[in-house]
């Protein structure tokens, strides 16, 4: 949801600096994009509708400026037009403001400082109009201070006064982190925007604000005092952010699960066994995410269930605070969150805490909001994951769950064993053979307009999650049922030559979803097979590897792969997706 990037330091081609990192940033939001500098003590903005990728870097040559600001958005308010996009400006253009997140009492602030003065749709414009309110009387860090104790909702800017040779930043409930070079400081939503400059970071918690000079001062919001932090070293590679040889960041980071589960399982035993301990003594342990990571955290039921025989709830993020009814002290909530940053995750996180319950969570981004207000947090050690289609994220924090499970049982040691031969098998079913083979399969189906996926036991959170790929990368309609439960409607949707994708493990209940796949079969549906054996009912059968419990870690990688497939078959960019964002910080 946006991506904002602010640079301050003896480089002089700052707006150059800071649209290369924005362009890192695009997975945010990519309707439109801004930068602005000082020139000379004038303000300079630029901006406009369309992708920050498509920027022409030599339109900003002659503007030399060592300070700079830029935005990549996700509309939220206000259309998609030049004037919305960020940054925003005060009238008097002294001060401009790049903004993600939500004011939710900007109609109340525009009709305080005059609606008359206000030139765009946006909530934005009421932050650069309040500082330079506050400026007439203030320095520029009282001023700031003084706007965002007005703001109500969530936000993280960065803010540039001209004729002040320093930046100024804020933050509550969107993500903010401060990257540490030397003698130059970088404000981004997020790593990759100066990983090339520089690995050390701070991060900037709710309600504190920094002013980034010569160095750098946090300063709490609420209580005016500085704020002391430790300077934290990420171990991300710079070209581990970059797309290398693929077309696509989905497809590279499709690829890379050759190794991230094994970077996913290598987690410090005791550490393990602490968490299995903690859902072990919990008296009501909920496993809560969105989308994708919601889907991982059913086959989480799943695992527990099966593997450590413990019913765990699962409840998407948004519903969570819902069930506030039944948290108590001693319950456990486990969060799963790629980015860290969900801002519904986040909530359900407050409803636990709110009822004193303990919180773990399973992150991907270091440092994330939610692994710093989790009370034990571990990491997946995926990598940056920048496509919005979230893949090798999703088969990591499963293997970590049901490596948790095996844990709970006293036999992590097998759960490893298992795990690393997935990660093995992987490695040799993702060849240039079986992509051709997918890509062939997708041809076959990518103009149909709707599709269905089924699936049973652990593999049915796959099928809801074949489907959430399906849909938001290629457009096609797409479900995902168990497969049980088509009998009981769905199966009305299908006709001669509806795709369906059929989830089969080798596991008890393969005879049953066999059995659904036939009743699908005679109502004309074309029969793809998900499975390690084949079957008559399969018009196209993907082969996948046999690992037991842990088969919806390879079942859904062709799933992701005929995604990308059909979407790129039908001429859209899968990295991309429209109306999406990879970060959702707004609820
Ligand atoms: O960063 P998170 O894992 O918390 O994100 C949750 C969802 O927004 C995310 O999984 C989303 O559903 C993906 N775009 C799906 O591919």
């Amino acid at each position: 949801m946006c991506g904002i990037f602010g640079y301050l330091g003896p480089k002089t081609n700052s707006l150059e600096l800071v649209i290369k990192g924005l362009q890192k940033l695009e997975y945010r939001g990519y309707d439109s994009w801004g930068v602005a500098t000082d020139l000379n003590g004038e303000l300079f903005v630029d901006k406009k509708v369309g992708k920050i990728s498509e920027a022409k870097l030599d339109n900003f040559k002659d503007k030399s400026s060592n300070i700079a600001i830029g935005h990549t958005r996700w509309a939220t308010h206000g259309g998609v037009t030049d004037i919305n996009a960020h940054p925003h400006f005060s009238s008097d253009k002294t001060i401009a403001v790049v903004h993600n997140g939500i004011i939710e009492n900007y109609q109340e602030i525009r009709e305080e400082l005059g609606k008359e003065n206000f030139i765009t749709e946006t909530d934005t414009e009421v932050i650069p109009q309040l500082i330079a309110k506050y400026r007439k009387d203030n320095s520029f860090k009282d001023a700031v201070f003084k706007a965002v104790q007005r703001l109500e909702g969530r936000y993280a800017i960065v803010v540039l006064n001209v004729g002040e040779n320093y930046l100024i930043a804020a933050r509550r409930g969107s993500p903010l982190i401060v990257g540490v070079g030397k003698d130059e400081y970088f404000l981004a939503s997020d790593i990759p925007a100066f990983l090339e400059y520089t690995k050390d970071v701070n991060y900037l918690d709710d309600d504190e604000m920094v002013v980034v000079d010569g160095g750098v001062e946090f300063i709490n919001l609420t209580t005016g005092k500085p704020v002391k932090k430790r300077l934290i070293n990420i171990d991300w590679q710079a070209e581990s952010a970059e797309k290398g040889e693929y077309d696509h960041y989905m497809l590279k980071e499709i690829m890379e699960q050759k190794e991230t589960i094994l970077r996913a399982i290598n987690q410090d035993t005791d550490e393990i066994m602490h968490i299995a301990q903690m859902i072990k003594d919990s008296r009501g342990c909920f496993l809560s995410g969105c989308g994708t990571a919601g889907k991982v955290c059913m086959a989480g039921e799943y695992f527990f269930s099966i593997i450590a025989n413990r019913h765990v709830n699962f409840a998407p993020s948004s519903e969570f605070p819902v069930y506030h009814h039944f948290l108590r002290p001693e319950s456990l909530l486990i969060i799963v969150s790629q980015s860290g940053e969900t801002a519904d995750a986040l909530e359900a996180m407050e409803a636990a805490k709110k009822k004193g319950c303990k919180v773990f969570s399973i992150v991907n981004v270091e440092g994330s909001t939610i692994a710093r207000q989790s009370d034990f947090s571990l990491h997946i050690k995926a990598g940056p994951e920048k496509a919005v289609a979230s893949t090798k994220a999703a088969t990591s924090q499963m293997a970590l769950l049901l490596l948790i499970a095996t844990a709970m049982i006293g036999e992590l040691q097998e759960g490893r064993r298992l795990l690393a031969e997935v990660a093995s098998q992987i490695n040799d079913m993702l060849n240039p053979r079986f992509l051709n083979y997918i890509k062939e399969v997708a041809e076959k189906i990518k103009d149909q307009e709707n599709s269905y996926i089924i699936g049973k036991a652990e593999n049915y959170p796959m099928a809801l999650e074949a489907a959430i790929k399906i849909q938001e990368v290629s457009y096609v309609h797409a479900e995902g049922f168990a497969a049980g439960e088509l009998k009981h409607g769905p199966i009305a949707l299908v006709t001669e030559g509806t795709p369906c994708i059929s989830l089969v493990a080798n596991d008890e209940v393969k005879k049953d979803i066999i059995n659904n796949t036939l009743e699908l079969k005679a109502r004309g549906a074309h029969i793809i097979g998900i499975s390690p054996e084949k079957h008559d009912v399969f018009d196209d059968w993907i082969k996948v590897p046999d690992v037991g419990i842990a088969s919806p870690l390879v079942n859904i990688i062709p799933t992701q792969l005929l995604a990308y497939y059909i979407a790129v078959l039908r001429g859209l960019d899968p990295d991309m997706p429209r109306n999406l964002a990879k970060s959702v910080t707004v609820k």
